[in-house]
């Protein structure tokens, strides 16, 4: 089996894709220093798989520890990279951990991948690197923006570093993977988004308010040039988004890349409103949501979506789970979430 480095293995997106590696014959293992995760996602992993994943609790800012992992499983073939912070607005406070955790660790993960000549390497990028786009849907050639926020700049500058180190390499070949916005969770409720404080992103906020723990929540705006004023974003379910990981892999193990460095567009390809969403959740659920319509939230791209044909003709990836789906899969984790231990644990976790 061919062995994939995951990093961020614990994380929403590491933890789902490492169940559909695992079950397209993959073996894996993961780096994981849970700064912003908790270890027992991997027992969920497990739960789903019946494989016991093997993780390093190593920060990848630190280059001999983060060596150490390549030299001690040499058989490595390839590497998904997941580990970062993503908090839009936290970046916005803090500029400099950003930059430090998001591009140092990425430095030193390139670093052993020449090294150690690892043939293929995917990196998590995001829609954020197109900025507020000038026409939608956006698709690969779209050109890439002012970076609305420190974090969307550590994407756009890791795709540039990605770029000039394929340009440089013949062993490593690169694919660079952007997501619109990841939603829902595992159909089994084992694994799904664990938001480690108050959550700042959409979907989480949902089934917050839901279930009580939120007492309601403000849509960001409804006053912008859109069909009802609210925002326009691609929900993507998590298990496919985990899916077009797995399918990087084949396509650059199948030598069916055109250049050393590819990106592909990883969304549903329909674009919805916020209030919108928030009908679609009541609906899906049958609960009625309390919120109110506030100001706009400084930095928010006022409508995107993809053009994912790339990654469907490409990678042969095609997005198989609804918008019902994504929310009422998510609203079944949020009921799970509250009988986790872990749940108490994380709520008394600050964020590093
Ligand atoms: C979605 C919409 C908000 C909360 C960011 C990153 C992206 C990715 C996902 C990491 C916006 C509105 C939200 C609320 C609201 N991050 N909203 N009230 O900003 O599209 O994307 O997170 O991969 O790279 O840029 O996601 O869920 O924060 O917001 O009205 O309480 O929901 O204004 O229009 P976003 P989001």
């Amino acid at each position: 089996m061919k062995k994939i480095l995951v990093t961020g293995g614990s994380g929403y997106i590491g933890s789902h894709t490492l169940v559909d590696l695992i079950e397209h014959g993959f073996d894996v293992v993961s780096v994981d220093n849970n700064s912003r995760s908790t270890p027992t996602m991997l027992d969920g992993v497990e739960k789903i798989t019946g494989k016991k994943i093997k993780n390093y609790k190593v920060d990848l800012c630190n280059y001999d520890e983060t060596h150490a992992i390549f030299e001690e499983n040499t058989d490595i073939v390839g590497v998904i990279h997941f580990a970062a912070y993503k908090a839009v607005g936290e970046s916005v406070e803090k500029p400099i951990l950003y930059f430090q955790n998001n591009l140092g660790s990425l430095i030193n993960i390139m670093r052993c991948i020449e090294e150690f000549k690892t043939p293929y390497f995917v990196f998590s990028s995001s829609c954020t690197v197109y900025g507020n786009p000038d026409s939608i849907p956006v698709t690969e050639q779209t050109p890439r923006k002012n970076a609305e926020s420190p974090y969307g700049l550590t994407k756009q500058m890791g795709e540039q570093m990605i770029e000039a180190f394929a340009a440089a390499t013949r062993f490593t070949k690169s694919v660079m993977l952007r997501y619109f916005n990841p939603a829902g969770a595992h159909p089994t409720a084992h694994i799904g988004e664990l938001p480690i404080d108050r959550p700042q992103n959409l979907t989480p906020i949902l089934t917050q308010t839901a279930i009580g723990k939120m007492a309601g929540f403000t849509v960001f705006g409804n006053d912008y040039d859109t069909r009802d004023g609210s925002c326009i974003r691609d929900f993507i379910h998590v298990c496919d988004l985990a899916n077009a990981h797995t399918k990087a892999l084949e396509f650059l193990i199948a030598n069916k890349n055109n250049s050393s460095c590819e990106v592909f567009n990883l969304g549903s390809g329909n674009g919805i409103s916020v209030l919108e969403t928030i009908k679609a959740f009541e609906k899906s659920t049958g609960i009625t949501l309390n919120y109110t319509i506030g100001p706009r939230r400084p930095g928010d791209v006022i409508a995107i979506y993809a053009n994912n044909d790339k990654a469907k003709e490409q990678l042969q990836w095609i997005p198989k789970y609804s918008l019902e789906e994504i929310m009422t899969s998510a609203w079944k984790w949020e009921q799970v979430i509250e009988k986790l231990p872990v749940h108490l644990e994380l709520r008394s976790h600050k964020l590093n």
